[in-house]
């Protein structure tokens, strides 16, 4: 029987430069589907019940802190970052008792939990647990050095490698390390920093280990695609096409239909019903529901939206904080933003924008409209080309169109307007006032017609 160790104290780096990546952005805080590196980093840490999580950070990584601004983080600032091992040494300044401490890189985004349960179980006293990966291609990472019989003697980093037979080594360091804290309080003073990048390296703590007599205990990771480290864009999106791979693989499995795993994005989370088909080139973000037969076609990006069964969007639209009931219709080319409430069977054609409206049941805006700020019934028409004109330079304005009401093609609504239920508005008019319930509203000149008009001929 496994005896659940107590619960681990963590530390998470994040100093580095990443200079690397090129970007004015502190590496950590680099995209991942959707979230920030460190906050992929922070759900696996969080999920391990810690008693505490250290961010080691420095002055060009301060970023960070704004960003995370959640309770349950301590920064530590590491001044200048003098290498990981430094790292890893301020941020275990001070202790209480004797935790198991779990070291984890902020650019190793993809670690599963499992493997982390599965190092904290065996770093006992006297002992150090290392997460080691084989990898076809290892250029870049912390080899592991091993004698021929297969005993580990240390960890040589790429830019130390002397023996070109050592750079065709596979096995390679993921950076995930357990200890107990004294354990790592006595070793890490012993790490010097005479190696080709001047640094104080974690990976001597595998040596110094050794030299003081100590267990260390390497555990070879599952799956190498997820210990990848992100130092590099390219990284990134490798470490994208990953992470594709495992919620595509998720989503199949609960019988989404996704057309095409290589073209589908979820930059979130996604809640499907059953019979969801997702059509190539989509893009999921924030967080999104749709319900039971839902379908999206190709080319769609919806940001946190939620719509009701059997709705379908169809290719080339952008929905973004959208509520949708039941059976809506939205697109092809169809814009929609935030604050909108779309009520079941309601239709939105091509080149519609609405924005910060609601529609009630069966309300129909099917071409070339701009809705916004308004409050539209059920069983609403809007011809082509309807605009509600909702700002007046200063202040945004609210439309409101009661039941039933139709309004013609190439209207302009001058907000704050009201059209009472069952109206119908003539096209091409530009309603200033509100239009009563029932009738007729025009409001344009008189077409004329001049009877004896010549056209004008040729000039010369
Ligand atoms: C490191 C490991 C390497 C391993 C690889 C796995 C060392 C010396 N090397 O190399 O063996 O194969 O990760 O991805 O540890 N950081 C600090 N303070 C510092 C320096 C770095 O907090 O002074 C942080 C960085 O922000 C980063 C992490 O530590 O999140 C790793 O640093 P990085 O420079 O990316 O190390 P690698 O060269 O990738
Ligand atoms: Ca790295």
């Amino acid at each position: 029987m496994r005896d659940t160790p107590a619960r681990p104290l963590l530390v998470i780096l994040a100093a580095g430069d990443g200079t690397r990546m090129h970007s004015r952005r502190p590496k950590v805080l680099q995209e991942l589907a959707g979230r920030p590196l460190l906050a992929w980093v922070l759900e696996t840490a969080r999920a391990l019940d810690p008693t505490e999580i250290r961010v080691v950070i420095s002055p060009k990584t301060q970023a960070v802190r704004e960003v995370f601004q959640d309770a349950d983080l301590h920064f530590v600032d590491q001044g200048e970052p003098l290498g990981t091992g430094h790292a890893v040494r301020v941020a275990l300044a001070r202790v209480e008792g004797n935790p198991r401490v779990l070291v984890l890189y902020g650019d190793v985004p993809l670690i599963p939990l499992d493997e982390l349960h599965a190092l904290l179980n065996v770093a006992g006293p006297g002992q150090l647990a290392l997460l080691t990966a084989e990898l076809d291609d290892p250029r870049g990472y912390g080899r592991i050095l091993r004698d021929p019989e297969g005993n580990l003697r240390g960890i040589a980093e790429e830019a130390d490698l002397a023996a070109p037979r050592d750079r065709a080594i596979h096995e390679i360091n993921t950076g995930v390390l357990a200890a107990q804290a004294r354990d790592l309080v006595t070793l890490l003073p012993r790490i010097r920093n005479d190696n080709a990048q001047h640094e104080f390296y974690l990976t001597d703590l595998v040596a110094q280990a050794l030299d003081a007599g100590f267990q260390v205990i390497t555990r070879l990771a599952a799956d190498a695609g997820r210990t990848l480290g992100i130092n590099r864009a390219g990284d990134l999106a490798t470490a994208e096409n990953t992470v594709r791979a495992l919620q595509v693989a998720r989503l199949l499995d609960q019988g989404v239909r996704i057309r095409d795993p290589a073209r589908f994005d979820l930059r979130g989370t996604l809640e499907a019903g059953r019979d969801v088909e997702i059509d190539v080139g989509v893009i999921l973000e924030g967080a999104v529901r749709l319900g039971d037969g839902v379908r999206i076609g190709p080319y769609s990006v919806l940001r946190d939206v939620e719509l009701g069964a059997e709705s379908e969007v169809f290719s080339h639209c952008v929905l973004d904080g959208v509520k949708g009931g039941e059976r809506v219709r939205i697109g092809p080319f169809a814009r929609i933003r935030p604050k909108t409430r779309l009520g079941p069977g309601d239709r939105i054609g091509n080149f519609v924008e609405i924005k910060n409206s609601s529609l009630g049941r069966d309300s129909k805006a099917n071409h070339l409209s701009y809705v916004g700020d308004a409050e539209i019934g059920n069983g609403v028409n809007l011809g082509a080309g309807v605009v509600t004109v909702n700002y007046d330079g200063a202040n945004k304005h609210r439309t409101v169109i009661e039941d039933d009401v139709m309004v013609g093609c190439d209207v302009q609504l001058v907000a704050p307007v009201t059209i009472g239920r069952g109206a119908f508005i003539g096209a091409g008019s530009t309603i200033v006032r509100d239009a009563p319930a029932g009738g007729l509203t025009l409001a344009r000149s008189e077409q004329k017609t001049i009877p004896d008009w010549k056209r004008p001929g040729p000039k010369g």
